[in-house]
C-alpha cells in the first residue's frame, strides 16, 4: 500500500478506565499478547499515516514507557474534559492539509479494511462508524432523520426514551479534515449531562452547516466494540482467538477444538498440521507440513520441522526443533535449543542452548544446557550436564555415536570422543578420547554377613529433641 500522506491518526486513551479496577492503565491490559493500545497502534500503522498521534493522560508516563521506541507523537491532555477536548489537544501537531481519523486505545479488535473505508468516505465530509447492536447498553445513539441521514449523535446520559430506543450506536472511530475539526472542536460547549466537551457533536453541528455526513455501519458490532471491564476485556478475547482459529483452519490446519487454541502472537502453518487442545502459541511460530501438536503443549518463537510430533505437555521455547524429531510428552525446550532431523527428546528431558544432531536421542528425565551433541547419540535417564559453576557456564561437547550411560554427571567444561562411551553412574570431569570407555564411579564393596541395625529403647535425649528442646 502507498504511504497515505494526507492522513494522520488520533488514538484516544487518556481516560482512567475506573471500572478495570486496576493500578494499570486500561489500554495497556493485554489482549492475545499485546496490550490494547498495541492492537490499535499495529491497525494504524498499517494504514501507513503520516503520523500518528497518542492523547494519554491517567498513567501517562507509564504508558509512553512501554510504547518507549515506538513512533509516535504523545499528547498530554491534563485534565479529561472529554472526548472532543481529547482530540483539540492533538490538533496543533496536525499537518494543515491532513485528514484525522479518531481512534480509541480501548478498541482492540478493528480491521484496517473498515478503516479505509471511512477514510475514504470523509473525503466528502466528516464520516464515523456506526454498529447495530440489540443491546447497545450506554453507548451513544445515532439519530436519523425521516429520510435515512444522519442528524447528530446523542449520548446515552443526554437520550431521551424514545433516542435510548435507537439500536444504531457510535462507535467512535470518525474522520474529517483537520480544517473541520478546528473549526467545529472550536464550538463545543460542555453543556451536557456529563459537564464533557464532546466530540460526537461535531457531528450535529456539521450537519446544521449543511455538510455530507457519511455513515459507515460496521457489519460484525464487535469490530468496534470498546473495553470498559475485564469482562468486556475477556469477550474480546475470546473472539479474537475465534478469528485466529478460523484463520488457521482456512490455512489448512486440523484443530481438534477451535474453541480450546490461543495465538498470542502470530502461527505460520504448513501443509497437515493438527493441533490438539489447549495449545498456547506465543510469539513468532511456524511449523512445516505434517506437524503435530499435542494436547496441553506451550510453543513461544519457535520454528517446528516437517513431520515432528510435538506429545502433550511440552513447552518449547526460542528453538528449532528439525523434521520428523519427536518431542515429549512433558519435555521442556528452552531458548537456544537446536535439534536437527530425526531427534528425539522425551518425558522430563530439559534442553537449553544446546545442539542436538540428527538421530540424538534423550528418552528420559536429563538436562542438557550449553552442549553440543553430535550424530545418534544416546543420552541415558538421569544423565546431567553440569554447565554451571555458580560464576561461569560451560560447554559440553559430545562427538558422533557416543552412548552416555544413565545417570551420568558430565562436569562442564568438557568434551567426549566420537564413539566414547560413558558407564553408567559415572561422574566425568575430563576428556574422554575417541573410542574410550569412561568409568567414574566408586567400585562397589559387597560385606558378607552384614547385620542390620536392631530397633533400640527410646532414651531421654529422643524424648527431649522429639519435643523441640
Ligand atoms: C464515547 C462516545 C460515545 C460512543 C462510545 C463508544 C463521546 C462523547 N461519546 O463514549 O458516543 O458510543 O465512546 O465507546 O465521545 N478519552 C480521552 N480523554 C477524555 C475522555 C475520553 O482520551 O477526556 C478517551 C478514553 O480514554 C477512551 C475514549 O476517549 O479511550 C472514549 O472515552 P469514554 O469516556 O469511554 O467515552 P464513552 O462515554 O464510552
Ligand atoms: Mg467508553
Amino acid at each position: 500500500m502507498i504511504a497515505n500522506n494526507a492522513l494522520e491518526v488520533v488514538v484516544l486513551a487518556a481516560g482512567k478506565g475506573t471500572r478495570m479496577r486496576s493500578a494499570l492503565p486500561k489500554v495497556l491490559h493485554d489482549l492475545a499478547g499485546r496490550t490494547m493500545l498495541g492492537h490499535v497502534l499495529h491497525t494504524a500503522a498499517a494504514l501507513q499515516p503520516q503520523a500518528v498521534h497518542v492523547v494519554v493522560g491517567h498513567g501517562a508516563d507509564v504508558v509512553r514507557e512501554r510504547f518507549g521506541d515506538t513512533n509516535v507523537n504523545w499528547v498530554v491532555q491534563e485534565q479529561q474534559l472529554g472526548t472532543g477536548h481529547a482530540v483539540a489537544q492533538a490538533l496543533p501537531a496536525v499537518a494543515e492539509a491532513a485528514h484525522v481519523l479518531v481512534l480509541y486505545g480501548d478498541v482492540p479488535l478493528t480491521p484496517v479494511t473498515l478503516l479505509q473505508q471511512c477514510f475514504a468516505a470523509a473525503q466528502a465530509g466528516p464520516a464515523l462508524i456506526t454498529a447495530r447492536m440489540p443491546d447497545p447498553a450506554q453507548l451513544g445513539r445515532i439519530v436519523r432523520s425521516a429520510a435515512g441521514d444522519v442528524e447528530r449523535i446523542v449520548e446515552y446520559k443526554d437520550a431521551s426514551d424514545a433516542e435510548r430506543a435507537i439500536d444504531e450506536i457510535n462507535s467512535g472511530i470518525l474522520c474529517a479534515s483537520a480544517d473541520f475539526l478546528r473549526d467545529h472542536l472550536n464550538r463545543l460547549d460542555s453543556d451536557n449531562a456529563q459537564g464533557e466537551y464532546y466530540l460526537t457533536d461535531v457531528i450535529g453541528s456539521a450537519v446544521a452547516d449543511g455538510l455530507p455526513v457519511t455513515a459507515v455501519v460496521a457489519e460484525e458490532p464487535l469490530d468496534v466494540a470498546g473495553v470498559n471491564d475485564r469482562v468486556q476485556l475477556a469477550e474480546l478475547e475470546r473472539e479474537y482467538q475465534a478469528r485466529a482459529a478460523v484463520e488457521l483452519m482456512r490455512g489448512g490446519a486440523t484443530l481438534r477444538d477451535p474453541a480450546r487454541i490461543d495465538v498470542r502472537g502470530t502461527v505460520r502453518t504448513g501443509s497437515d498440521c493438527l493441533i490438539d487442545i489447549n495449545a498456547v502459541f506465543e510469539g513468532d511460530v511456524v511449523l512445516g507440513n505434517d506437524v503435530t501438536i499435542g494436547p496441553n503443549c506451550v510453543l513461544v518463537d519457535a520454528e517446528i520441522g516437517s513431520g515432528t510430533v510435538v506429545h502433550a505437555n511440552t513447552v518449547v521455547e526460542g528453538a528449532h526443533i528439525g523434521e520428523r524429531c519427536s518431542i515429549g510428552p512433558f519435555a521442556r525446550i528452552r531458548p537456544g535449543s537446536e535439534f536437527a532431523e530425526g531427534v528425539k527428546v522425551g518425558n522430563f528431558v530439559e534442553t537449553k542452548k544446546s545442539r542436538l544432531a540428527a538421530g540424538a536421542k534423550a528418552n528420559h528425565l536429563a538436562y542438557l544446557g550449553d552442549a553440543t551433541i553430535g550424530e545418534s547419540v544416546n543420552i541415558g535417564a538421569g544423565t546431567i550436564t553440569c554447565n554451571y559453576d555458580g560464576i561461569n557456564k560451560h560447554r559440553t561437547e559430545i562427538g558422533d555415536d557416543v552412548f552416555v550411560g544413565t545417570n551420568a554427571t558430565l562436569v562442564a567444561p568438557l568434551s567426549l570422543g566420537d564413539g566414547a562411551f560413558v558407564a553408567a553412574g559415572s561422574t566425568v570431569t575430563t576428556r574422554v578420547g575417541d573410542g574410550s570407555l569412561a568409568v567414574g564411579r566408586a567400585r562397589q564393596r559387597n560385606i558378607d554377613g552384614w547385620t542390620r541395625p536392631d530397633k533400640r529403647a527410646p532414651t531421654d535425649t529422643d524424648e527431649s529433641s522429639r519435643n523441640g528442646s
